[in-house]
């Protein structure tokens, strides 16, 4: 092996870290509460860590806001139970994170995971479950925070990009990082297939970053 493939191996579990799964087992599972407004992809990496036992933990409930969310779709095809807040029927955002604390804390949840939640968070939720909200972002925050992050990277001319899990704080798209993996921008990428690779690395990493979190505490 030369001198640099042991920088380049490195290097790279640096930036995209691979945990094995006795790094971080614990004793008693998780109990997650998923919130997702679409596809639901990465609600399923969850479901798909925690099933071949990567991950130890259970998925109390799944909460999505639209109801023509896939990720309802996905969860009923796993027995999870699924939960339609329409954020449309409530007042303000509030009120809405007021009816998903008591939803949350109704399927006795401990961790709250964002996974493609496209709602802005208030203190009425952040404060009802500290430091245990985590949220998954496709770029390398602080760079591209906000809803079109894959199409700044690309318009910015970055050659890399790739994703962040994070707490969740107030201001949207910070917190402390729990993990990050890092995506190469082709040439000829467009946002949907530069989207897809970052996507395979989102899935990879968010449920070790879950159990990374929980360890923490
Ligand atoms: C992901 O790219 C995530 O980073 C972002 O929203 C997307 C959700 O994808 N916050 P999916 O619904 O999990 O497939």
């Amino acid at each position: 092996m030369s001198d640099n493939s042991i920088t380049d191996s490195a290097t790279t579990s640096l930036i995209s870290p691979n945990i094995s799964s006795n790094q971080f087992t614990s004793t008693t599972p998780l109990k997650l509460g998923i919130l997702a407004s679409g596809n639901g992809s990465n609600f399923e990496a969850i479901a798909q860590a925690i099933e071949i036992g990567q991950l130890n933990a259970q998925i109390q409930v799944l909460i999505y806001n639209n109801p023509d969310a896939k990720a309802a779709i996905r969860a009923a095809n796993r027995g999870v139970e699924a939960v339609l807040l329409n954020h449309r029927d409530y007042k303000n955002r509030e009120k809405f994170d007021g009816q998903l604390v008591q939803s949350l804390q109704q399927y006795d949840v401990e961790w709250v995971i964002l996974a493609g939640w496209m709602r802005l968070l208030t203190p009425v939720l952040i404060d009802a479950f500290p430091e245990r909200i985590i949220n998954i972002h496709p770029s390398l925050l602080p760079s591209f925070k906000g809803i079109h992050a894959v199409e700044q990277a690309l318009a910015a001319g970055v050659k890399i990009t790739g994703c962040t899990v994070h707490l969740v704080c107030l201001e949207v798209d910070s917190g402390p990082i729990i993990m990050q993996a890092a995506v190469p921008i082709l040439a000829d990428d467009t946002a949907d297939t530069l989207h897809a690779r970052i996507q395979l690395e989102e899935h990879r990493i968010l449920p070790q970053a879950i159990a990374l979190a929980a360890q923490r505490r």
